[in-house]
């Protein structure tokens, strides 16, 4: 277990108390939705959890084109031609198969799935009954479960789960992490990336790239504020920069104008000349001034 968890490319740092929360539900049977702003390490987590479960499992990744037939299955048309729709035909889907072996189905951001596909789920976690037209219904083995992640539903191109839904889900809500949990994730990837530094350079990058997000979350103006994926690029970014020959203070400057804008949603000024990005980039540029001042 240890020399795999050091071959990991990412080790999960902090959430002890959220890995318990999700240890005791799935050991209770119950079925997990994880959710939170992006960015906030649900994907990540929820990996993190099936792994440690060693259950197999199987994915589904929510879009609004993703259907009924792919969650449950399909009958291969050449197959179908010979066989008939007979099971041998049959090509299961995540749903099916995770209901055959006992294993875990993660349905990665749940909500923006149709509704149409989401009620598939309902007798399939009530009932452990799937059923397939043409093929007959297909009972879960012990074990099934689902995990699910969700952006909070004030996000944009996410829809409301339906209150049948939600009543078979067990909630774990996940907040930004501490600062220094969110440093220990900046490390672990600048580390990885194998990035030579000066000497004390690169704890003054991390530190610098977690500030940086952390201010954005408070700022009056700012909707929606950067994850700890902006303080990832922002480093990873900076670190390039240095290496080509920037110093410090510009290489991180030239970073954070590239890895916030994306990243940040902000209240338009009612009497705005400036266009949005004009604007995202003052804040960037006040925010690193502010930033760098504190750790210089
Ligand atoms: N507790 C953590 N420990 C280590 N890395 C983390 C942790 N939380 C998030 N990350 C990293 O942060 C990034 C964003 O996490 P992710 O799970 O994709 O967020 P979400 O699904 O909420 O949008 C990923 O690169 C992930 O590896
Ligand atoms: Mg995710």
């Amino acid at each position: 277990m240890k020399s795999k968890a050091s071959a990991r490319v990412n080790a999960l740092i902090g959430r002890e108390q959220e890995i318990a929360k999700i240890r005791s539900c799935l050991r209770a049977g119950k079925n997990v939705l994880l959710e939170g702003p992006v960015g906030v390490g649900k994907t990540f987590l929820a990996i993190e959890s099936i792994r440690e479960l060693g259950r197999p499992s199987f994915r589904v990744d929510g879009d609004n084109r993703y259907s009924e037939q792919k969650l449950t299955g399909w009958f291969d048309p050449p197959l179908a031609i010979k066989k008939g729709f007979h099971k041998d035909a049959f090509i299961p889907g995540p749903l099916v198969e995770a209901m055959k072996a006992g294993g875990v189905l993660f349905i990665n951001e749940l909500n923006r799935l149709p509704e149409g596909v989401q009620n598939v789920l309902l007798p399939a976690i009530d009932e452990r009954i799937v059923s397939v037209p043409r093929l007959g219904e297909i009972t879960a083995k012990p074990g099934f479960l689902v995990i699910a992640t969700q952006n909070p539903k004030e996000f944009v191109a996410t829809s409301h789960l339906s209150e049948a839904i939600l009543d078979r889900f067990e909630l774990i809500v996940l907040n930004y992490q501490s600062e220094k949990d969110e440093q220990g994730i900046v490390t672990g990837a600048v580390v990885r990336s194998k990035m030579s530094f000066k000497p004390g350079i690169q704890q003054k990058l991390v530190e610098a790239a977690v500030s940086l997000i952390r201010l954005t979350r408070s700022h009056p103006r700012v909707r929606r504020g950067a994850s700890i994926r902006a303080a990832l690029s922002v480093a990873d970014i900076a670190a390039v920069l240095m290496q080509d020959g920037l110093v410090f203070e510009s290489a991180f400057l030239s970073a954070a104008l590239m890895a916030l804008p994306t990243r940040i949603e902000i209240e338009r000024e009612a009497d705005a000349e400036n266009t949005m990005h004009e604007e995202l980039e003052e804040l960037v540029h006040e925010w690193v001034a502010v930033v760098l001042k504190k750790k210089t």
